[in-house]
């Protein structure tokens, strides 16, 4: 995967360089407090705001948070069009701040079923941040991890029908080129807050070797000491990649 801008062999083992987020709760949250379940969604578009800039303060350069679901679109058509008026004008509202920090933004995920001023918000914020390079901030909407692997297969048959690539060519490299996340290094961390504990079609390939932590927070209140007990935690973990300790202990 292509990380050009920042080199594999500078990066401390004991820092996630990319932390991955299933922001999960935000109904419950609201539901506890009697409220109704876009004050939630509203909520957890705070704590958004904290956390970003805790990711510059522990050098994190890259953090992709789970919006919504190819899923999603099954809720009730309210709660789905509150959901995505919310992510519009949190898009037009939050851009130029997050451009003045530094914040390079990328969406993946199917935008076709968008509307157009939401498929435009994006697009300007894309284009506006792409020099940027405090923090890498990639939002997966209308996302799936089975839809990223499906579109990344079509793309590269098409390769093969048009004959510039042979089936015995196709490597890890080549699909994760095609795929949504290609200038993305892998995930080192998934968090999922709220207290379930699946991937719920989120990155399916990229999470192969991705180091897993479940909190019982919703995330609405999910915080600065949340998050850095995750640091905490990870930094704890040996990431093995296959090997044995002892193999790590010799590179070490
Ligand atoms: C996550 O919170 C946000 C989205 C899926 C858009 P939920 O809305 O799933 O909250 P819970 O799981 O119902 O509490
Ligand atoms: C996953 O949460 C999707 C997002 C947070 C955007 P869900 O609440 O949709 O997941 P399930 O349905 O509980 O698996
Ligand atoms: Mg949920």
């Amino acid at each position: 995967m292509n990380v050009s801008d920042l080199s594999t062999a500078s990066f401390p083992s004991s820092t996630p360089r990319h932390i991955a987020v299933i922001m999960d709760g935000n109904g419950r949250w609201a539901k506890r407090q009697g409220m109704p379940r876009i004050a939630g969604h509203r909520k957890g578009v705070e704590t958004v705001r904290k956390i970003l800039p805790l990711c510059g303060k522990r050098g994190i350069p890259y953090l992709t948070l789970f919006a919504f679901s190819s899923e999603n679109w099954a809720r009730p058509s309210s709660e789905v069009r509150l959901l995505m008026d919310l992510l519009t004008s949190t898009l037009e509202n939050e851009i130029l701040g997050l451009h003045e920090n530094g914040v390079r933004l990328r969406v993946i995920g199917d935008l076709t079923r968008f509307s157009g001023r939401l498929r435009n918000a994006i697009g300007e914020a894309e284009a506006l941040t792409r020099n940027n390079r405090a923090l890498n901030l990639t939002l997966a909407i209308n996302y799936g991890g089975r839809w990223d692997l499906l579109q990344a297969c079509r793309s590269i048959a098409e390769l093969v029908e048009q004959g510039s690539i042979s089936a015995a060519a196709l490597t890890p490299a080549v699909l994760e080129s095609r795929l949504s996340t290609h200038e993305l290094p892998e995930p080192d961390l998934f968090i999922r807050t709220g207290g379930e504990k699946r991937i719920s079609n989120f990155l399916l390939w990229q999470l192969a070797y991705t180091e897993l932590y479940f909190s019982d927070t919703y995330w609405p209140d999910f915080n600065e000491s949340c998050f850095d007990a995750v640091l905490e935690e990870f930094a704890r973990r040996q990431r093995r990649f296959g090997k044995t300790s002892a193999q790590l202990k010799s590179i070490a």
